[in-house]
């Protein structure tokens, strides 16, 4: 029997029932294809902090460490907008990150045509969007050194290596490789030396993918071809930063932040989460859209587990639930035949995806 060890970090705001329906759903695949999951619970974030006054105890990077694969939820929240930098929420899941060296970010962006009318952008814009955020996730400005705040100035440090532009951008070669044979790499060259050296290092790897077209981009342009002309992009290869923000931008192509997966990894370990935040104003409520973090932990199967089978399950499910009109809130104007609950979209993917 094929085993795996999953840390689950439910974190803040909607995070734990979110993570309820993804197991909810794994365990459905699970027993379906045949593998069998175990899940230990670890605290991240506010949570964390309640307890130990630290938004990243040891014993979670421990658990993380010593497990298969990290599905994680959501974190922050008001409540803890004030505390120092060291003890935010936030501060948590970076050290996180950085701790399981986790440097490569994949954040798909699909467009599910049962959705075509909940996006802002006209249909013709973005019907058959299919593209995928490279996001360097643990150095750039976020990581750089020196920072600080003082009483009349702050700064941060824009800093890449040159072995860490290669290795992301493999990354997003071999993914696009994969793919459609496009990556668009975005950066900022006209105004930062680190951008220079990342435009370079990039056109560098590239050699070694001669069946794979590079593009450069301005990320100020990026944002606009986004929503200008989305479907151009196959793989978006970008820093930190830059990622962050276009990322965003790009899951409204969906329609709602609510639907769309991330995975994050490394060499050794990997990271499952939802693009979107905590949510605290809905947190309680049942209205919270699970499919973002269903998504990422079909990602973690496919890419961790290798269990393409079960993955499949998983993403015909969430396509028959949209086809078949149900609807969470947040997409609840756009054809919906039944408006449904955080905890029934669960268990209705749970149930199609155990479908033969
Ligand atoms: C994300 C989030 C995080 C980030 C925050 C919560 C630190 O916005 O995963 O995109 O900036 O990376
Ligand atoms: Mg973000």
């Amino acid at each position: 029997m094929r085993k795996y060890k999953i840390a689950v970090i439910k974190g803040d705001g909607i995070g734990p029932e979110i993570i309820d329906e993804a197991i909810k759903v794994l365990d459905a695949v699970s027993v379906k294809e045949g593998f069998e999951l175990s899940y230990h619970e670890y605290l991240m974030g506010g949570a964390a902090y309640d307890v130990y006054g630290d938004p990243l105890p040891e014993e979670t990077v421990e658990g993380a460490k010593n497990a298969d694969a990290v599905l994680f939820g959501a974190i922050g929240g008001e409540k803890w907008d004030n505390l120092p930098r060291e003890k935010r929420p936030e501060t948590g899941l970076l050290k996180l990150r950085e701790a399981l060296g986790v440097f490569a970010n994949l954040r798909p962006v699909t467009v599910y045509d049962e959705l075509i009318n909940a996006s802002t952008l006209k249909p013709d814009v973005i019907k058959g969007v299919d593209l995928m955020v490279v996001r360097e996730l643990i150095g750039g400005i976020y990581f750089g050194k020196p920072r600080a705040l003082e009483k009349d100035k702050a700064y941060n440090t824009m800093i890449y290596t040159k072995d860490e532009i290669k290795r992301i951008a493999k990354v997003a070669f071999e993914i696009a490789k994969k793919r459609k044979n496009r990556v668009t790499s975005v950066d900022k060259a006209n105004v930062l030396e680190v951008s220079q050296l990342w435009r370079e290092t990039v056109e560098e790897v590239s050699k070694d993918y001669p069946d794979v077209k590079l593009e450069h981009m301005y990320v100020d342009n990026a944002a606009m071809q986004l929503i200008r002309d989305p479907k151009q992009f196959d793989v978006i290869l970008t820093g930190n930063i830059f990622g962050d923000i276009l990322s965003d931008e790009a899951s409204m192509l969906s329609g709602s932040i609510g639907l769309l997966p991330s995975a994050s990894i490394g060499e050794k370990y990997g990271l499952y989460e939802p693009i979107h935040g905590s949510a605290p104003d809905i947190a309680g409520q049942g209205i919270a859209n699970p499919i973002a973090t269903i998504a990422s932990a079909s990602m973690m199967l496919r890419y961790q587990f290798g269990e393409e089978k079960a993955a499949d399950r998983i993403e015909n499910a969430i396509k028959r639930v949209l086809k078949e009109g149900y609807r969470t809130k947040d997409i609840s104007s756009f054809d919906a035949k039944e408006i449904v609950t955080t905890n029934e979209m669960g268990s209705l993917i749970a149930q199609y995806a155990a479908q033969d």
